[in-house]
């Protein structure tokens, strides 16, 4: 049986080096705030353990994080730490809301590439016998983490700050990643030993893994496979630097369920976005947010995909922007198309060149390849709606819907003025202003009558070239 455990996330810390108004761990990578993915590497190590909890050290920024909890890790307990004083004092915070939990894994809200699988590795360093366990990482240039130092055994000693650490301690590139796992007993009995006589004077966590070994206590310092896991976030440059990691993670997921990325790394996708096999995705596309993308289905170049849900055997050509948008099974869409919030696309419903929809239900195999603005409006099964067509569903004050029937054809440049509805099998003629219901099978056209002038336009061109002629 696993002990119960607690996960202590730090999220207090003033992020100075970010230069933002905004906490630090709630920057996005990947689309979505560096805590959410801290949190979800720590729900997943916490699932199945027995009286796990996830306390999270809230400080400064707390009337931001705690709301944005609330929303994304509702289960998470919040302990207050303001004034930031070290990462020491955040863990002695959260020490109350730790409940009968045995073990205290600890992390920082900025590492946003750590795994599960990481984090059980310090679980069963505990197991064998470990005090504490702490991953570490080495790396070609240590910068500014904290260093470890191991005796000439080889047997982990202690953690030095970069900002207290003598050039020789400076020079060694194993580095604290900030994220362990403590005895509780342990911890709570080290905890009360530290000061802040040191270069930041603040109360450091890591100096409790050095009291611990002088106490006799094991401490296992384990090196992760790759470095790129614990990196933390602490500039703008670290963050763009995680952010591409994790999308190259998004795009490797892609690539193992199936789908060729052509020139990956020029596709932007957010980290659970699904692909189904056969996928074929373009050069600088992205797809962010809740998206999935069916199989079979192929995304040209330069599309801006959010929060979408794209069937099987789609062809979404170049330069196509989708929000919110649901497009079915066999459909085609685009070139230059924009399938705004709540667009529906029935299965292999064509939207063409230039044709903006919103709140638009297209229905099984309907048509609108040119130049069109549908929305607010349900466009019935194998209708067409030609070049230029555009629900007026705005009258300045409110939106009004459009209903099209099914198998309808509404010629090119039509106004359908809303609130009206277009009656099954019904055909509208070119250029006309529908402002009133077109029943079932009904032609409806609304055409100033045509008047030709025999000889007209060569009589205009006469005089307008004598005209000239004369210098008039
Ligand atoms: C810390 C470690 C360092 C390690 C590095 C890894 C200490 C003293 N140093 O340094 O050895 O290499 O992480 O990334 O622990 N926080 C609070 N309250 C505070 C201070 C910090 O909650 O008073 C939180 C921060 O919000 C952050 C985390 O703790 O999530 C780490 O703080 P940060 O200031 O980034 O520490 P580092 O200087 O990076
Ligand atoms: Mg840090």
């Amino acid at each position: 049986m696993p002990a119960a455990t607690a996960v202590v996330l730090l999220a207090a810390g003033r992020g100075v080096r970010m230069k933002s108004a905004r906490p630090k761990v709630l920057h996005e990578a990947a689309g979505r705030a560096l805590v959410d993915h801290v949190v979800a590497a720590a729900r997943t190590f916490l699932a199945g353990r027995p009286g796990s909890r996830l306390v999270v050290v809230a400080g400064a920024g707390r009337d931001e994080l705690v709301p944005h909890l609330a929303r994304t890790a509702p289960e998470a307990l919040v302990a207050v730490q303001d004034p930031p004083r070290g990462t020491g004092d955040a863990v002695r915070v959260a020490l109350s809301a730790l409940g009968d939990a045995a073990r205290v894994v600890v992390l920082a809200g900025d590492v946003p590439l750590l795994t599960a699988a990481s984090l059980a590795r310090l679980d069963e360093a505990l197991d064998a016998g470990a005090g504490i366990a702490v991953l570490t990482a080495l790396l070609p240039d240590a910068g500014a983490y904290g260093r470890v130092v191991r005796d000439a055994a080889g047997r982990f000693e202690r953690i030095v700050e970069a900002k207290d650490a003598s050039p020789e301690v400076r020079a060694l590139g194993e580095i604290n990643s900030g994220i362990y796992a403590f005895d509780r007993e342990l911890l709570e009995r080290e905890l009360p030993r530290l000061t802040d006589a040191n270069a930041q004077k603040e109360y450091y966590l890591t100096d409790v893994l050095g009291f611990a070994v002088g106490d006799g206590a094991a401490v296992a310092a384990l090196p992760v496979d790759d470095p790129a896991e614990v990196l933390g976030v602490n500039s703008r440059l670290e963050l763009a630097e995680v952010d591409a990691l994790l999308r190259l993670r998004a795009a490797r997921a892609a690539m193992a369920a199936g789908a060729t990325l052509i020139r990956p790394e020029t596709i932007t996708l957010d980290e659970g976005v699904t692909f189904g096999s056969d996928v074929v995705v373009e050069p600088f596309v992205s797809v962010t947010g809740a998206s999935s993308v069916g199989a079979g289905t192929r995304i040209g170049q330069g599309c801006v995909i959010h929060a979408s849900t794209i069937g099987a055997n789609v062809s979404v050509r170049p330069y196509c922007v989708l929000e919110k948008a649901a497009v079915g099974d066999g459909a085609v869409v685009g070139p230059f198309a924009r399938l705004r919030e709540g667009t529906d696309l029935g299965e292999g419903v064509h939207v063409g060149n230039f044709v903006e929809t919103k709140k638009a239900r297209l229905e099984k195999g309907a048509k609108a390849n040119h130049l069109t603005y549908l929305g607010d409006c349900r466009i019935g099964e194998r209708t067409n709606v030609g070049a230029g067509v555009i629900t007026c569903n705005y009258d300045g004050y409110g939106k009004h819907f459009t209903d099209v029937g099914a198998g309808v054809f509404i010629g090119s440049d039509v106004q359908l003025v809303a609130p009206v509805a277009v009656g099954d099998g019904a055909l509208v003629g070119a250029g006309s202003t529908i402002t009133k219901d077109v029943p079932a099978d009904a032609l409806a056209t609304s055409r100033v009558p045509q008047k030709t002038i025999e000889g007209g336009g060569a009589r205009y061109r006469e005089r307008k070239t004598a005209a000239k002629a004369a210098g008039k």
